[in-house]
């Protein structure tokens, strides 16, 4: 049975779904979006992800397409459809379709919604995770509203093909102050050389990550010392660990930048327990 799209009430065959060449998502970027990972056919961190949505849509004066409970049950149903157990879930909101103006159409219209699943590999990920990967670095050059998760991606697009012109997996983007920001679709950690797992705090120009919140938690549970605090390159290179989160990535050592290597070159301890301990609590609270 192929793939399964949701697209604005209807389901569709994931080849033959299609939006309106005048979406605002298309045109403008004006959209916004959220991944799930999904353990066992459940989305994992549902909370978190449902009030960041909300968050963006709201920064953007976008309406909620749908209650949050009718927007589960079309999630869970198009899951169900497609019959992956283990994925990613991709939902993207528009402002609509309107013809062609920047400003927004007066009246409003209703927000366009689309819900794709996709399959991932856990064995070949969990490997991933055992081998660890290498980032580079590339200077920040995207707009001041990185905490709107919108599909605005396109200097994030060019900084992936950068990492993966390298063999690199992930670029960390890096501040006029030197400092790492964070990845183009992951938080940056690193455990630092004294053992404190740091990452950026939210002051700065990022994603509010829902991997890196619930890590938060599950990090200072653990008992490790946690700071919110930004890090440079040769900071990272120093460090006993460094990784990144995120809905695809999970948790995922980082063994070196720009071809240095971090610590003694492989994936740390503490960045492989905070994987165990996110994944068994991003199973147990899966819905
Ligand atoms: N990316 N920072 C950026 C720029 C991101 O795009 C993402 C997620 C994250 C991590 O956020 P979370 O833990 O909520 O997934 C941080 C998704 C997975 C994507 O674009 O596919």
């Amino acid at each position: 049975m192929g793939r399964i799209a949701y697209v604005n009430g209807r389901f569709a065959r994931h080849a033959e779904a299609v939006v309106h060449i005048e979406d605002r998502g298309y045109q403008f970027a004006d959209a916004v979006y959220e991944v799930w990972a999904l353990f066992d056919g459940r989305l994992s961190d549902p909370e978190g992800h449902f009030v960041r949505l909300e968050r963006s849509l709201s920064e953007l004066r976008i309406a909620m397409p749908m209650s949050r409970a009718a927007l589960t049950m079309v999630l869970r149903e198009t899951v169900r459809r497609n019959r992956i157990r283990e994925g990613l879930v991709y939902l993207q909101v528009s402002r609509g379709v309107a013809p062609r103006d920047h400003a927004f159409p007066n009246p409003a219209v209703p927000p366009a919604v689309v819900i794709t699943v996709s399959r991932v590999d856990r064995e070949a990920t969990e490997a991933r995770a055992a081998r660890g990967v290498s980032v580079v670095t590339t200077p920040e050059n995207r707009w001041g509203r990185c905490d709107i998760k919108t599909v605005g991606l396109l200097p994030n697009a060019l900084a992936k093909q950068t990492a993966r012109a390298a063999g690199a997996v992930e670029a960390w983007y890096v501040d006029d102050l030197g400092l790492v920001t964070e990845g183009a679709s992951s938080n940056a950690w690193i455990v630092d050389a004294d053992g404190v797992l740091r990452t950026r705090d939210t002051n700065a120009n990022i994603l509010r990550g829902v991997t890196r919140l619930s890590l938060l938690d599950l990090a200072r549970e653990a008992g490790l010392t946690v700071e919110e605090r930004p890090f440079t390159p040769d900071e990272a290179c120093a460090a006993k660990e460094a990784f990144i989160t995120g809905a695809g990535s999970l948790v995922l050592p980082v063994i070196a930048v720009d071809g240095r290597p971090v610590g003694d070159g492989s994936p740390g301890p503490v960045a492989q327990r905070l994987r165990r301990l996110y994944i068994e609590r991003a199973k147990a609270t899966a819905i």
